[in-house]
């Protein structure tokens, strides 16, 4: 036997009997078992059972597979966070390289919305949705994980009260003033739509058991302490104010554009499937949501979501 082979089983031996093992009952096991497949590593048969759209429109499927397409790539962003969140005070090299990471999975998504914007028939759109009421993206479980892993909490309550809540300690006490909320609160009467109702009640616990988790931890506390240290590379200032923009301007810009397109003037705006106010709740300048405050003039912060984005688009 070929003397690299005799080394390999005498190291497997020794794996194994350390564990209490026998190698010959893994050996047989080798022996019975099928080749790796690539349909079954990937899970594809799975994976392609998922689209089960709710009406026969053609364009149907496209919509629900870019949601899917798109909730996959936020779980990429979510692989790269909650490691961060989890080891707490990492370097700037590896925040850097994280931050690298989720930068091109929101490139792809941001430069890849035109799949919704122009890719349906807007007249089966208006129809289909019609079967996925009270359903809506705002109940994005993952969307929102991001934002909290991502933010100090402070930085994600609601622009009328943000200032005010600077102080507060309290996790569930922020969490009450999330912007969110406002979003889906209906304006006349202050009750909560169901789309909410729903929300709060499948995702409420894991959201605040994040919360308190990533609650002086987010990356954006890292960020801040490493500013303070002066250990914020010009590099990682670079890809934090990038995902900023992705995450809170640039996408919710293409997302928005989609709403105008499918909902507004027919001959009215149509009314979300959520039951928000979309046309004041969407837009970027109006939800003012910024992770990372502190690397943004106040120009700039005043400008969020307005012209500021052209001068970015163009340096970019
Ligand atoms: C034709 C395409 C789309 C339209 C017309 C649309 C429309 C809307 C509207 C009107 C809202 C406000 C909530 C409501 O009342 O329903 C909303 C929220 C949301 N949608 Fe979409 N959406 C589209 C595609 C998508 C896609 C592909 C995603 C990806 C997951 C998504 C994720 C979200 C998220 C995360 C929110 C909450 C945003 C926030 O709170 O700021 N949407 N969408």
């Amino acid at each position: 036997m070929d003397d690299a082979i005799t080394a390999r089983l005498a190291a497997l031996k020794e794996k194994y009997s350390a564990s209490g093992q026998e190698l010959l009952d893994f050996l047989d096991g080798l022996l019975e078992a099928d080749y790796l497949t690539y349909w079954d590593y990937i899970r594809l048969d799975s994976l392609l059972s998922l689209q089960q759209p709710r009406t026969s429109h053609h364009d149907e499927p496209i919509f629900i597979m870019y949601h899917q397409i798109t909730e996959l790539y936020f779980k990429l962003v979510l692989h790269e966070l909650d490691p961060i969140i989890e080891k707490g005070d990492v370097s700037a090299d590896v925040l850097a390289e994280a931050m690298r990471r989720c930068n091109r999975y929101f490139s792809a998504l941001e430069h890849s919305f035109g799949v919704m914007v122009d890719g349906m028939d807007r007249e089966q759109f208006l129809r289909f949705r019609m079967a996925l009421i009270p359903a809506s993206g705002f109940q994005s479980g993952q969307y929102r994980m991001i934002e909290l892993a991502s933010a100090n909490l402070h930085d994600l309550v609601h622009l009328e009260q943000r200032e005010a809540m600077r102080s507060e300690e309290s996790v569930e006490a922020l969490l009450a003033q999330i912007y969110w909320l406002r979003g889906a609160t209906i304006e006349k009467d202050g009750q909560k739509t169901l789309t909410l109702v729903q929300f709060e009640t499948h995702y409420g616990e894991t959201f605040l058991k994040r919360a308190k988790k990533a609650y002086q931890q987010s990356i954006s506390d890292q960020a801040r302490r490493m500013l303070e240290a002066g250990t914020l590379s010009e590099e990682l200032k670079k890809e934090l104010r990038t995902y900023d923009q992705y995450v809170n301007v640039l996408w919710p810009l293409q997302h928005y554009r989609s709403a105008v397109r499918y909902l507004a003037k027919q001959p009215a705006d149509a009314r979300a499937t959520g039951g928000t106010n979309w046309q004041k709740y969407l837009p970027p300048r109006f939800q003012k949501r910024i992770f990372f405050p502190f690397l943004w003039s106040d120009e700039e912060q005043s400008e969020w979501g307005k012209s500021f984005v052209d001068r970015y688009a163009r340096e970019h």
